[in-house]
C-alpha cells in the first residue's frame, strides 16, 4: 500500500501534532526520541509517514505531493499561496499577524504616507497595505527578528507574528494594526485528495472528532 505522506513543520507545531495524531491512535516510529536528528518516521501497519520541513517548505511539499498532507501555520499558507485544500483548523499555534512599530509612527498608518514595512511576510503586507489599505509602501524583505528594523531605521513598521506580545514590549513597540487571527492548519494535494479521499478523509474525521472532544471538555470544565 502506498504510504500517507504528513509533512511537519519542526519544532513546537510538529511536537503538538504528533501528541495530536498519538491521541487519535496515529503514531510512527522514533518521534519520541529527544533530540533526534531522524527526520522521516514510518508506521508500516497504518501505511503511513511523517516528515520534518522547515515551515515554509511544507506548502511546497504537498503541492508537488511529495507529501499528501501538510501541518503549517495560516501565515505561511497565505505567503506562499500555492494551491491546495485547507481543511481543518487544528486550533493550537494560535497568535496574529500585524502590524507593529514605535507609537509615534501610527500617524503615518493614518496619513497613508509612503513608508518602509520590514517583514519576514512580503506577499502578506503587500497584500494588506495594497488591496486592502490602499496605501503604497515599500516592502523590505527579512529573515528574523524584524523587530530590529524600527528601532535602527531600516524601516518606519514591521508586519510580522505577535503571539505574547513579550517582542514587541522588550522593544519598545507595540501593535498598530492586526492583519489577521492565525493557527495551524491541515492542507492536502488536490490529487492526493481525490486518489486517497478514504484514507485522508478518515484522518481528517479522526483529527476532527478528538479537537471537538477536547474543546468540549474544556468548556465543560470552565462552566
Ligand atoms: C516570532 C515573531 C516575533 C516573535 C513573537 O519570532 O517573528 O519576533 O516570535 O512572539 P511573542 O509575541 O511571543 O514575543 P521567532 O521567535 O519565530 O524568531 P525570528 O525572529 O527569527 O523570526
Amino acid at each position: 500500500m502506498r504510504p500517507i505522506t504528513i509533512a511537519l513543520t519542526k519544532g513546537r507545531l510538529a511536537k503538538k501534532t504528533l501528541d495530536l495524531f498519538e491521541r487519535v491512535g496515529i503514531t510512527a516510529d522514533g518521534t519520541r526520541v529527544e533530540d533526534s536528528r531522524k527526520l522521516i518516521f514510518k508506521n508500516e501497519d497504518l501505511g503511513l509517514q511523517f516528515f520534518l520541513a522547515k515551515g515554509p517548505d511544507v506548502p511546497t511539499y504537498v503541492y508537488y505531493g511529495a507529501a499528501d498532507i501538510g501541518i503549517v501555520g495560516r501565515d505561511t499558507i497565505m505567503e506562499e499561496r500555492l494551491k491546495l485544500y485547507e481543511v481543518l483548523d487544528l486550533g493550537y499555534g494560535r497568535c496574529r499577524m500585524c502590524v507593529c512599530g514605535p507609537e509615534s509612527t501610527r500617524k503615518y498608518l493614518e496619513s497613508g504616507d509612503q513608508i518602509r514595512v520590514a517583514t519576514k511576510y512580503p506577499n502578506i503586507a503587500k497584500d494588506y497595505f495594497l488591496n486592502k489599505k490602499h496605501q503604497t509602501v515599500e516592502i523590505i524583505k527579512l529573515n528574523g527578528s524584524i523587530e530590529l528594523a524600527p528601532i535602527v531605521g531600516l524601516a518606519e513598521v514591521i508586519v510580522d507574528i505577535v503571539e505574547t506580545g513579550a517582542t514587541l514590549r522588550e522593544n519598545g513597540l507595540g501593535v498598530l494594526e492586526e492583519v489577521c487571527p492565525l493557527s495551524a492548519r491541515m492542507v492536502v494535494n488536490q490529487v492526493s485528495m481525490k486518489m486517497e479521499n478514504e484514507r485522508i478523509s478518515e484522518i481528517i474525521r479522526l483529527l476532527k472528532a478528538e479537537l471537538a472532544r477536547e474543546a468540549a471538555e474544556k468548556a465543560a470544565a470552565l462552566r
